[in-house]
């Protein structure tokens, strides 16, 4: 049985308005193993993004239980986040998130430099990375000189660069045509089969179901 990497128990997270509160996750709990794919799956408004980034350390929820990879969520100030979030979790935007004054191997091997890694080895885990996605003969490009799916593998690249725990993707295809879409689907499926760990964010039910569970979102609860 594999561990679990995400626990949630009763997370409620609202945001203040003015006077008025609006209570976006309403007590929520969920269970991911290491090595899922799982989609999250609800409309817009819904309260993905904020689930998204409760799970990615980027904000913390009102209450309720979080642990990631066993580790207390709640109980840590904002630099301890940082050291977690960039330790466990490979993100992965709608847009790309690229630095377009860079080329593709320079976006890949960035987070490792910053990482403490020798400038050598930083370039050679970059290239392999880039090759892994398919972008062996594109890594001097920058990101206007790449198709957006293309852009998107980029990114993947540098979210896997740090071998995280987790690749956490917010709508990846969002911007992207079908067939391109499609494509990054078939690269996460992959990198899913090699054992990376993959929490998808989507409202499109058609990308939902490549994943091998979904977990629907709706006025702020979670089914399966
Ligand atoms: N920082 C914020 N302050 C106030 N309201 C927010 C904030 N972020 C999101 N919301 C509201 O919370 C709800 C859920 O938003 P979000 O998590 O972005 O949904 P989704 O990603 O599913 O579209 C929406 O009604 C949105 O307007
Ligand atoms: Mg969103």
């Amino acid at each position: 049985m594999n561990e679990n990497v995400i626990y949630m128990k009763d997370i409620v997270k609202s945001y203040k308005m003015g006077k008025n509160k609006l209570t976006v996750l309403k007590e929520i709990s969920l269970e991911i193993k290491e090595g899922e794919f799982v989609a999250v799956l609800g409309p817009s408004g819904s309260g993905k993004s904020t689930l998204m980034n409760i799970i990615g350390c980027i904000d913390i929820s009102d209450s309720g239980e979080y642990k990631l990879a066993g580790k207390d969520i709640k109980a840590r100030n904002e630099d301890e986040l940082a050291v977690i979030r960039n330790k466990e979790i490979g993100f992965i935007f709608q847009k790309f998130n690229l630095l377009s004054k860079y080329t593709a191997l320079h976006n890949v091997a960035f987070p490792l430099l910053l990482r403490g890694m020798k400038i050598e080895d930083a370039y050679t885990r970059a290239t392999e990375l880039l090759e892994r996605v398919g972008l062996g003969d594109r890594v001097d490009h920058k990101p206007m000189e790449l198709s957006g799916g293309q852009q998107q593998r980029v990114s993947i690249a540098r979210a896997l660069a740090g071998s995280p725990r987790i690749l956490l993707a917010d709508e990846p295809t969002g911007a992207l045509d079908s067939q391109s879409g499609s494509e990054i689907m078939n690269m996460f499926l992959e990198l899913n089969e090699e054992g990376n760990t993959i929490i998808l964010i989507t409202h499109d039910l058609e990308i939902a179901k490549k994943a091998k569970r979904i977990i629907h979102v709706k006025d702020g609860k979670v089914y399966e």
